[in-house]
């Protein structure tokens, strides 16, 4: 599955915790948009969708949540428990968050602006797609 961990690297010292995010050297694509989720309704699962080109890295800089991921052939989850660890999520990778513990951060860099059109919400036309980008590669 074209995901990746990207372990952030710790600027702390006896004063606190610090990390710098730097686009094409900690992140491998130009940062176009951050947003984060935070507030989150207890027992809420968020996402349900796919990019099309959009590459995504999610990291909480407080708290801790799951996502699950799948591209068609696999399906996995990864905790993301810490302030230093990211998760590179490329395109048609079909995500849910959920597990959000009170009072969590998801913060989301992304490679693109906002743009409705990148989205596939629907988990049947996501299959589909897929299908479709393999009968292009043949
Ligand atoms: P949504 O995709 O439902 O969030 P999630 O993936 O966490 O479930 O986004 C909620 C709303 O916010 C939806 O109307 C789209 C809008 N939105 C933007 O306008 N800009 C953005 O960068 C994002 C991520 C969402």
């Amino acid at each position: 599955m074209d995901i990746r961990m990207i372990e952030f690297r710790l600027l702390s010292d006896g004063r606190g915790g610090l990390i710098a995010i730097e686009q094409l050297k900690d992140i491998p694509f130009e940062i176009k948009r951050v947003y984060y989720i935070f507030d989150v309704t207890e027992g809420v699962e968020r996402g349900f969708h796919a990019h099309k080109k959009l590459q995504q890295v999610m990291f909480c800089p407080h708290g801790s949540c799951k996502i699950r991921l799948d591209d068609g052939a696999e399906k996995t989850e990864v905790l993301l428990d810490s302030p230093d660890k990211g998760l590179l999520v490329k395109s048609n990778i079909w995500r849910e968050m959920f597990d959000f513990s009170p009072g969590t951060v998801l913060m989301v860099l992304a490679s693109d602006y906002y743009d409705e059109s990148d989205y596939i919400r629907d988990y049947a036309e996501f299959l589909r797609s897929l299908k479709d980008i393999n009968l292009e590669e043949m």
